[in-house]
This record gives structure tokens, C-alpha cells and sequence, in this order.
């Protein structure tokens, strides 16, 4: 039988298909203003800066002979372009060094302080000069808080004991008389504290139950001081190893601890033991995959942070995600065991979406630390003797200081996909939060290559008037910033975005990262 279709039958089905596939074409946010009210805390825009490779020694800390500004030998365009985009907290010394570090060797006259050899990063020799009170004047210098990683793996009790009396006893005791000889009167108050790290694996191999265990001694001997509370960090988990997170919560009691610690990397590709893919050169399958990965971190915080709440429903463990970041191959030529990588577009996308992530489970999420600073993995900043310079992500990091201690504004992503070899994933992700001054802070980041995303965005129970914002992006996922040219990638005013009665309209530029401010 032969179906006769009207002609205006025929119109409307064409106009809804239309509608429906432009529909699918774009993105839908809604942000609600009530409800929910906690704080996006700075700390998840925390750093970490490791001996290993050039992040400390030829990043931070130079030759006496490098003509450079310096105090000491801090290099003080470092710290600039650091105390611009405000980074809250720094850890150090490791990562995987600190748990051979021990904090005597480096403090003291500089010449007399004993050599190390860096076992985990390239088997260098380390001297020491750059120590305790050394790293103490680089926070004092970039207005950030110590997170101090302590050794637990080849470290004693005592040991970890006596370097949290050195930093943080006011009055007179064994060390604090010895920081006192050494240049230092007041105590520090260094607060934060790590009690060892990926004791898993390269701290110490050990099992979750042995380490909780290990956990609660050293932590006992880890003494508040006055005016000093310390905020203890459990090691934590790898990746999705939720039982550790499991067995670490069931067997510590919560006065013990401030929060429990969480490590992942992207890998564009997910090798350990071999090539993990080249910083520059990757084509897009290689980025889909590697977008795909990093995404990955949404599961792992909503799976982590679920185990967390069968043993503490009022969230007052904060999931400390103290690794995170993308790991390439070394640039060609360079140490292996520095872990030299450039930084290219892609990971300023990648920057966007896990800062994203952690905007929406801040609720939890109270503190991240991306790997590292300079000169190291996915670093803020490259140098190359007196020559500096920011990378793309460095610029992500400057766009979202916006989010920082924020009140958290509630968000619904609906988004098209981006697919590759029919896998899907998501092509725009955001987080939204108001400031002290009442300005709404918006930032989207478009993962497509390919397509510009139209988004509409509904703000329930905001008003506003105006729409301003800023962007970064460029003509290929693997553009970079050299030392020839620096400024490849760089902040550019974004004007894409108009107001629709209450509702905001977006033109998100492919490889985007954008971030708008309403008043
Ligand atoms: O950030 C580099 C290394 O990665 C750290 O030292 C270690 O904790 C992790 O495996």
C-alpha cells in the first residue's frame, strides 16, 4: 500500500528532523544559583615541584653564575610569572624523591651539606642546596603555602617528627634551635603534610594494610604545634585502585587524617614500560585517545570519591589529587630521567577539562597539584638558560584563577559528541562559580578539533547584564610555544559570546578553552 504523505505533513517532519539534528549540533548548559553552597578552594590550583630533572636545580634554583634576577640563586622571572596567575600551594620534594629524602642533608652551611644520589630521576648527583629553608623563602617569594612530602619509605618516625618540630615549634626545643643556628628564628606553620608517597610502588611497595598501619604511626608522632594544626595527607590511590582508597579509609580514623591523596596521568598512550607518545607529534586518532583518557578522570573522582562517602557522609576527608597532568616522551636528545616534554594546545585543552572536573566535585576535591612547575611533565614553565618561557597550559591556569575560593555554581552539561572509529566522547565540558564581588565566572573548553559548538547557556535565579571573555586557542592541536617563538599560544579576548533574553549564547571555537565573566 502506497502512503500518501501531505505536502504540509511532509514540511513539518522536515523542519523537526532539521530542528533535531541542529539540536544535536549543539551544546546546553544550565546553571542554578541555589542549592548548593561550598567554596571551590584555590587549593586545587596547586603545583608541585620535585628534584628531578631541571624543576628544581636549573628551574627554580640556578647557578650562582646565571645572569639572571635572583635572590639567592630563586630566579625571579620564574617567580613572577608564577605569582601572576597565583598559584595557591607548592609540594615538594617529591613525588618519588621524598621518600629517600632526608631533610638533614639539606640544611646548614651549603658547601658542608652532604651529596645524594638521585636513585629515581636519572641517577644524577644532587648536593643538597637546595633544602628546607631554601624552599621555604621560594613559597615566601610566590605567596604560596608549603605542602610538604615527608618519607615514610626509607625514612624514620623520628625523622619525620623532628623536620615538623624544626619547621613549626615556636619556643625553644632541639629544633627549633637548630633552625634557629641556621638563620631562622620564627617557626614556619607549615600546615600541610603528606605522610609518604605512592607508598604503593615507589615508596616503599606496600600493601594497603601495611601502610595505613605504617600511616598511623607516623602521623601520631606528627605533632600539632601552636598555631600550626597540621593537615595530614594519606598517600593515596593509583589510578583505579579503589581498594586502596577502600582499606586506607576503613583503617584510619578520620581525626587522623585531612585528606587521602590520588594519582593519574594521562598518557596518550597508556604505556608504563614504553612510549607513551611524542609531546608535539600525534595525530588525531592519538588525540581523540588522548582526550578520551583524560576524561577518564571524571569516573575516577565519582568511584573514589564514593568509597570515601560509605565511611565519611559529611566530606570531611578532602580527595587530594596531588599527581595529575599529561606524560609524554622526552623531547627529543633530552635525559630520559629528566622527563623534559613540550607543551602544546592539547594540553592546555587537557588542563581545562581536569580543572573543570575538579570545579564539579569540589564538594569533595579540596586540593590538586599538577606535575610540575617547570621544566617537568606537563610544567607551567620552560626555560632554557636565561631564556623563560609560559606554555599553554600556564595560560589555562591564568584564565580559571577566576574559580579560586568561588562559591560553586551547579552545572548541567549536555553536549555533542565527538566520535572517532564509532567511540564517543564529549565534546564540551565547563564549571561555574561566583566571586566575592558577585561576578559569575563561566569556563567552557571545546575538545572538538573539528567544530565550533554553538551552546546555550541558562542561568536560573542569576541576573546579569553584561557578557565579557577570554580565550585561548590555536590553528593545531599540537601548536607550542618555543623559546624562538614564545608567543604562539597566548590569552586573546573572546567575543563569540551575546545575551538572549536571560539566556547566554555561545559560538565555542573548536580546541578551545573560554572563559567569560558575567556582571
Ligand atoms: O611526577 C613524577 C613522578 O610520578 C613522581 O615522582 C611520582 O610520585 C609519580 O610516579
Amino acid at each position: 500500500m502506497t502512503k500518501v504523505i501531505s505536502r504540509t505533513a511532509l514540511i513539518i517532519t522536515l523542519t523537526t528532523l532539521l530542528n533535531l539534528s541542529s539540536k544535536a549540533q549543539e551544546a546546553t548548559i544550565s546553571i542554578n544559583s541555589n542549592g548548593d553552597n561550598h567554596i571551590i578552594s584555590r587549593h586545587i590550583y596547586g603545583q608541585f615541584a620535585e628534584h628531578l630533572g631541571r624543576c628544581i636545580y636549573d628551574g627554580f634554583w640556578v647557578a650562582d653564575t646565571m645572569k639572571v634576577a635572583k635572590k639567592d640563586r630563586i630566579r625571579l622571572d620564574v617567580v613572577e610569572a608564577l605569582k601572576k596567575i597565583k598559584i595557591p600551594n607548592l609540594r615538594w620534594p617529591g613525588g618519588c624523591f621524598a621518600d629517600e629524602y632526608h631533610w638533614r642533608d639539606g640544611i646548614g652551611l651549603r658547601n658542608q651539606r652532604p651529596k645524594m644520589v638521585n636513585t629515581n630521576w636519572g641517577g644524577v648527583t644532587e648536593d643538597n642546596s637546595f633544602g628546607t629553608h631554601e624552599f621555604m623563602e621560594l613559597c615566601s617569594l610566590l605567596n604560596a603555602e608549603p605542602y610538604i612530602a615527608g618519607n615514610v619509605g626509607s625514612g624514620t618516625v623520628e625523622e619525620m617528627a623532628k623536620w615538623v618540630e624544626y619547621f613549626n615549634m615556636p619556643g625553644e626545643s632541639p629544633m627549633a634551635n637548630l633552625r634557629r643556628q641556621n638563620g631562622r628564628d620564627k617557626p614556619w606553620k607549615v600546615t600541610f603534610w603528606g605522610v609518604g608517597n605512592e607508598s604503593w610502588g615507589c615508596g616503599g611497595n606496600m600493601t594497603p594494610d601495611y601502610y595505613s598501619n605504617l600511616y598511623k604511626r607516623y602521623a601520631t608522632y606528627a605533632r600539632n604545634y601552636p598555631g600550626a594544626p597540621l593537615k595530614k595527607i594519606v598517600s593515596g590511590a593509583s589510578e583505579g585502585d579503589y581498594n586502596w582508597t577502600e582499606v586506607c579509609m576503613k583503617n584510619i580514623p578520620r581525626n587522623q587524617m585531612w585528606g587521602l591523596g590520588l594519582h593519574y596521568y594521562t598518557l596518550p598512550i597508556r604505556n608504563w614500560n614504553g612510549s607513551k607518545g611524542s609531546s608535539t607529534q600525534f595525530d588525531e586518532k592519538q588525540y581523540f585517545q588522548t582526550m578520551k583518557g583524560t576524561l577518564f578522570m571524571e569516573e575516577l573522582l565519582n568511584k573514589h570519591a564514593a568509597i570515601m562517602d560509605k565511611y565519611d557522609k559529611e566530606k570531611q576527608v578532602a580527595l587530594v589529587v596531588d599527581e595529575w597532568g599529561i606524560w609524554t616522551d622526552v623531547e627529543p636528545g633530552t635525559n630520559p630521567g629528566f622527563l623534559y616534554q613540550q607543551n602544546s594546545l592539547r594540553d592546555a585543552l587537557i588542563a581545562g577539562t581536569n580543572l573543570n572536573i575538579f570545579n564539579n566535585h569540589s564538594d569533595r576535591v579540596r586540593m590538586a597539584n599538577l606535575a610540575q612547575t617547570v621544566n617537568v611533565l606537563q610544567a607551567l614553565i620552560l626555560t632554557k638558560g636565561r631564556q623563560m618561557i609560559v606554555t599553554p597550559t600556564y595560560h589555562v591556569f591564568d584564565l580559571y584563577k577566576v574559580h579560586h575560593d568561588a562559591k560553586y555554581l551547579p552545572i548541567q552539561v549536555t553536549s555533542p559528541d565527538y566520535e572517532m572509529e564509532n567511540v564517543k566522547i564529549t565534546s564540551v565540558n565547563a564549571s561555574a562559580s561566583r566571586d566575592s564581588t558577585g561576578a559569575i565566572h563561566i569556563s567552557l573548553v571545546n575538545i572538538n578539533p573539528n567544530k565550533n559548538i554553538p551552546v546555550r547557556i541558562a542561568l536560573d535565579g542569576i541576573n546579569w547584564n553584561s557578557v565579557t571573555g577570554q580565550m585561548i586557542t590555536s590553528a593545531k592541536v599540537n601548536d607550542i610555544n618555543t623559546f624562538e617563538k614564545p608567543n604562539t599560544i597566548q590569552l586573546a579576548k573572546f567575543s563569540g559570546a551575546k545575551k538572549e533574553g536571560n539566556q547566554l549564547v555561545v559560538e565555542l571555537p573548536s580546541k578551545s578553552v573560554v572563559v567569560l565573566e558575567l556582571k
